[in-house]
This record gives C-alpha cells, structure tokens and sequence, in this order.
C-alpha cells in the first residue's frame, strides 16, 4: 500500500517535471509575440482615379440592393445594399496622367437605409517604387457627411506585411462621372528581427532514457 502511493506520487513529480520542461522549451522555441517587435513608420501618399462611367470606367455596379431607396442618395447607385466594384488605377500625383503606381481593387457597398454611409474594403497593390508587389489591406466606412474619410489598415503583404494604420480619404471631385480620391496612409509595419540560431541539440548527462 505505502509503495504503491509513494509510486503514484513519483510518478506525479515526474510528470510535473516534464511538463515544466516543456513550457521552458516553448518559451525558448517560440517567436517573440508580435506586439514585442520594433515596429518602423510608414507614409504614403496616392492617388485614386475612379472612372464612375463612360469610356474607362473602372468602377460598375456588381449588386442592385434589395433596398428600400435611401432618401440621402441620389439614383441610379441609392438603394441599400447596392454594392460597386473597382479596379481603379492609383497614380503618383492627382493628375491621371502622372506616374502609374498601382491599382485599387475592391467594393462598396450603401449599408444605411437612411444615410450616405457605405461600407468598404479594398486593397492597394502596389506596382512600383520601394514596395512594388506589396499589398495594403484597408476598411471601414464611408460617410459622405464627413470631410476626411478614415479607414483602418488592417494588414499588409509583401514588404508591407504586418502593417497596421489608417488613411485618410480625401475625395476630389473633377466631374459627375470622374472623381480622385487621395489616400494618405499612415501605417507601422514590423521590423523583421533575425531568429537566434537553433543551438546543436547537445546530448546531456542529466537527460537519461529510462
Ligand atoms: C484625365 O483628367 C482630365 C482632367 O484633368 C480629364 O479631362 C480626362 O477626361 C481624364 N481622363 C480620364 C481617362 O479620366
Ligand atoms: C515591379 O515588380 C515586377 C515583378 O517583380 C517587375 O516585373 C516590374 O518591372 C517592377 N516594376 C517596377 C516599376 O519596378
């Protein structure tokens, strides 16, 4: 009886002890949290051109909404739940002729019944400069209420991955089928850290097959 408990609490030990090796080999093993990176800033400034119709339209209604009408639209793009998708080319400066450096793609859509709120979600590829072929994930709403749109930048790809930020969009109107909408990203982005290098796995007098 006294041996068969002194067994069960040896044996018990042996498994507390083995379960403390293994948090100590996680916690060596594991990459720092994110959040424990150095992060670097980020700014970028560009330039949307958003053909709305006529010839090189780059944004098209994809969904007609079952609505109601929102009252604070007008038609033919004013029923809830009307939903347009881009393909907008994005330019060094605001003239659309200026250097091509890119293209948004993505949607919006009316979400307010009552309001000029739409919900968006878009990503800027990249296809120029520093961060040619990186990515720049971004939403939030659009309220045509107020001055300077704000979205989040919920991610990034490529050179940008990890990104974290906002933009502000700033709508510059040229015609009723031809708007630029600058973009002003402001975003962190992780700076890589080297990993340590996995030491030799040296064989230790303590660690005995039993
Ligand atoms: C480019 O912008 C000019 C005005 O700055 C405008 O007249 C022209 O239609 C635009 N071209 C396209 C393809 O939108
Ligand atoms: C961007 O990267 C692509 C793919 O690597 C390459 O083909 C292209 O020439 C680059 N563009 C510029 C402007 O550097």
């Amino acid at each position: 009886m006294a041996s068969s408990v002194a067994n069960t609490t040896s044996s018990k030990r042996r498994r507390l002890l083995l379960l403390l090796a293994a948090a100590v080999a996680l916690t060596i093993l594991a990459p720092p949290p994110v959040s424990a990176l150095r992060r670097r800033a980020v700014h970028l400034t560009v330039y949307v051109q958003e053909i709305l119709d006529g010839p090189g339209q780059t944004e098209k209604l994809l969904i007609k909404g079952p609505g109601p009408a929102n009252p604070s639209l007008w038609p033919p793009h004013n029923y809830f739940g009307d939903t347009i998708v881009m393909d907008d080319l994005v330019t060094e400066a605001v003239a659309n002729n200026s250097k091509p450096i890119g293209r948004v793609y993505g949607i919006y859509m009316t979400a307010s019944m009552t309001r000029p709120v739409y919900t968006v979600s878009f990503t800027l590829h990249l296809t120029a400069g520093p961060y040619n072929g990186s990515t720049i994930v971004m939403a939030g709403i659009d309220d045509d209420d107020m001055g300077v749109r704000e979205h989040a930048v919920v991610g990034g790809t490529g050179a940008l991955r990890g990104a974290e930020g906002y933009v502000f969009g700033i709508v510059k109107p040229f015609t009723s089928s031809y708007v630029v909408m600058e973009l002003d990203i402001y975003m962190t982005v992780p700076v890589p850290v080297p990993r340590p290098k996995a030491r030799a796995a040296a064989a230790s007098p303590l660690i005995t097959d039993q």
